[in-house]
């Protein structure tokens, strides 16, 4: 197994590039890696012979990354789309009683809460369920550009600011997203996107060509609760904790002797991560055909005494399995820090090459 350091393709490994994209950015995913990344995996696997329109399936338990990637992956009918928005902001507001969490009431002022109550409403009452959806992302993504949430990892700090019309913002946030629809030129292809663990997926052995993940880093858990307020705007639920890679509730005995020499003296949260790891490389390499490729973005885990190597443990996991890990490319390297700033260690982001 090699180690190369490709610091240039760091930003592959981020959200950034999407965050200019039309139809990518309707959902801030902030932990997601880039479309371009998967551009150019394709093309160096020769997917789809060069081109674009590869068939995919994608899955995931959290409910509201589900729910983001299902109103992006459809196809729309850009007329009824506007219609709706026209139909949509032509309605007359009426006062709505409010009722919401205390961590939803205080990132919005209340005359904003009132507007979103009752453009939901109005978009709840909508009978398609491809519009309805896109249009509840619309003002999800609307009402978050007028609130008062400042997110810091998974902390969401109030910082007030002026008060924007939330119908305006709205109007364009709908507008920009309508015209996103009749700019996207994709390549006619299938994908689809579930709600699975990795750790059982819904697949046939040998049915799969290749395959691009990134699953939770170790130690790093923001994406748990970091959405909690669009969850909540959304109606949708948490993501149940024991379907969560290394998240458990309770203290249940745990066996980690498949994972054994590779976990010895690191902390419990690095055992069940290794542990449950392994168990999605185990059904990755089943759903694998012969020669597939996979490329699995991953982060060395940042404790406060230590640096724990996950780059190459999994890489070493995949050979368990019976895949050929043929290279770690490394991408990113930050410093980890103690809660007072001391430097522990660095932590290496990276792309785990393999071959099945
Ligand atoms: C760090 S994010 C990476 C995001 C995403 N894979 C990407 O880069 O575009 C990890 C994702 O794994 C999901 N996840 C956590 N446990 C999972 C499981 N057991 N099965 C499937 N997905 C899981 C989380 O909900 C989250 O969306």
């Amino acid at each position: 197994m090699k180690i190369v350091e490709k610091l240039k393709l760091g930003q592959l490994a981020t959200f950034l590039i999407n965050k200019r994209l039309p139809v990518y950015n309707w959902f801030y995913f902030k932990e997601a890696f880039s479309r371009d990344l998967v551009f150019l995996l394709a093309e160096t696997w020769g997917l789809g012979e060069g081109q674009l329109g590869v068939d995919g399936i994608g899955y995931d338990v959290h409910p509201i990354m589900l729910f983001a990637s299902r109103v992006k992956l459809r196809d729309y009918d850009v007329e009824e789309l506007r219609a709706a928005v026209r139909v949509l902001m032509k309605s007359k507001f009426e006062k709505l009683e409010v009722e919401v969490p205390g961590f939803v009431a205080r990132v919005f002022p209340k005359i904003l809460l009132e507007d979103i109550a009752f453009f939901k409403r109005e978009i709840l009452e909508v009978e398609n369920e491809k519009v309805r959806e896109f249009l509840l992302l619309g003002l999800m993504n609307a009402a978050m550009r007028c609130s008062w949430a400042h997110k810091d990892g998974a902390a969401i700090r109030v910082v007030k600011k002026p008060t924007h019309s939330l119908r305006n913002v709205l109007k364009r946030q709908l507008l920009y997203m309508c015209s996103d629809v009749e700019r996207f030129k994709g390549k006619a292809c299938k994908v689809t996107v579930e709600h699975c663990d990795a750790r059982k997926l819904k697949l046939a052995e040998e049915s799969v060509d290749a395959v691009v993940t990134s699953p939770p880093y170790l130690n790093k858990r923001e994406y748990i609760n970091a959405y909690r307020i669009e969850q909540q705007l959304l109606d949708l639920d948490a993501p149940a904790s024991d379907q969560l890679i290394g998240v458990r509730e309770g203290g249940a005995v745990e066996d980690f002797s498949e994972v054994g020499e590779f976990v010895e003296g690191e902390p419990i949260e690095a055992k069940l991560y290794f542990k449950d790891m392994f168990a999605v490389i185990k059904e990755l390499c089943r759903v694998c055909k012969h020669g597939a490729r996979v490329c699995l973005v991953a982060s060395d885990g940042c404790f406060p005494e230590d640096v724990v190597d996950v780059c190459e443990t999994l890489s070493r996991l995949a050979e368990r399995a019976g895949f050929r890990a043929k290279r770690v490319i490394v991408v990113n390297k930050r410093f980890c820090t103690t809660p007072a700033r001391k430097k522990v260690g660095i932590a290496r982001e990276s792309l785990l090459m393999w071959e099945r």
